[in-house]
């Protein structure tokens, strides 16, 4: 029963002590996150992974592209453990090392030598990659001078990247990307979309000439179900409504909203909002049922009146954390994440420019 299923986890986390310690991403389900010890957007888990040097295994509740950071951040010794070895993204399936390498060399003849720097020593084109993306990619980028972003410190990110470049080949969310660049004054024109499929990604000369910012095509199935109809509507039936959508959303959603931030950002509205304020989240809903149970001052609800679940994330079930905790007692380690060493040096640069740029 569920009722065992958390005894179970309490009794193993309580034998192990501060030999563990459970990571859990806002988007876990309720089941779950009751026995995180610490739970926040993917830039606070990345940065909690390296505060509890003491633990032996990290036992991450969230997805793959997590767990492989959380690795590449904390001591080597440390196990980082996803209790689901199938909790991907497929958002980051959607850009893989080839095709981005191929991209890099396509770029490479529209633009020349893409190491070479300008008179105010900016290099051609500086890669981005979101952080919900492979160990590979961040090694790509690592290599190559960029940075990773999170959804709460894009626009720093992006910033810093502009100082290092004329332009940005960003991927894999295009809608990240958009929101980010358009927030920051990139006209829309400036920032042509690759694509993959198409010798130099369709785009005539002109395009790539002017570009600031190279999109690719990747998105969340999640936040594209958000529409401004949904949003149009909640304004209908609910007057003062505030609405916060999650940068994920395509462009017209996040400028019809009110706000659009990271999970986390999402998070501290409602806790700063004042008692009897409305909400409509356009994000997970799991994290959108949370906040509306925790509280119940406020009026909050999902703008998707259809329930829409990060399916991958879902598949951290209680079943799979008990499991891996009472293997930890047992002495064994299971589904470890480990990145090789030789992505995770490259991949770790990169990284480190991203803790360095504050939300
Ligand atoms: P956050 O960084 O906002 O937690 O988002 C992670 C994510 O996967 C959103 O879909
Ligand atoms: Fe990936 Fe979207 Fe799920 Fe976030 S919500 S983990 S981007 S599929």
């Amino acid at each position: 029963s569920d009722a065992e299923l958390h005894d179970r986890i309490r009794a193993a986390k309580a034998t192990l002590g501060e030999k563990v310690v459970v990571l859990g991403h806002f988007y876990q389900r309720d089941e779950v996150v009751q026995h995180a010890d610490f739970t926040g957007d993917s830039f606070q888990l990345a940065n909690a992974a390296m505060t509890r040097p003491e633990a032996e295994a990290i036992v991450f509740c969230g997805v793959h592209f997590m767990a492989e950071t959380a690795d590449m951040l904390s001591r080597p010794d440390q196990a980082v453990i996803l209790p689901n070895l199938a909790a991907g993204c497929s958002m980051a399936d959607m850009a893989d090392e080839s095709g981005v390498e191929e991209c890099w060399e396509q770029l490479a003849e529209v633009y020349g030598d893409l190491s070479a720097v300008d008179d105010e020593g900016r290099v051609p084109v500086v890669p981005v990659t979101y952080m919900n993306s492979s160990a590979a990619l961040k090694g790509f980028v690592g290599r190559n001078g960029g940075i990773v972003c999170t959804s709460s410190n894009a626009r720093t990110v992006l910033e810093e990247a502009f100082a290092r470049g004329q332009r940005v080949l960003f991927f894999p969310d295009q809608h990240l990307g958009r929101n980010t660049a358009k927030a920051m004054g990139v006209p829309l024109e400036r920032m042509p979309m690759w694509n993959p499929n198409r010798p130099l990604g369709g785009n005539d000369a002109a395009d790539l000439d002017d570009a600031r910012v190279i999109l690719w095509h990747g998105f969340c199935s999640v936040h594209k179900r958000f529409t401004v109809d949904q949003i149009a509507k909640a304004r209908a039936e609910h007057p003062g409504v505030q609405v916060i959508v999650h940068p994920e959303c395509p462009m017209p959603v996040v400028d019809a909203a009110d706000a659009a931030g990271s999970t986390d950002f999402i998070v501290k509205a409602i806790q700063a909002a004042p008692a009897g304020s409305t909400f409509a989240i356009g994000t997970e809903i799991n994290l959108v049922q949370r906040l509306a149970a925790e509280h119940p001052e406020h009026e909050i609800f999902c703008l998707d009146p259809v329930v829409c679940p990060c399916s991958t994330m879902y598949r951290i079930h209680p079943g799979y954390l008990a499991w891996v905790l009472e293997e930890l007692v047992a002495g064994h380690i299971v589904n470890r994440i480990e990145v090789p060493a030789d992505v995770a040096e490259p991949a770790r640069l990169a990284l480190e420019r991203m803790l360095a740029a504050k939300p």
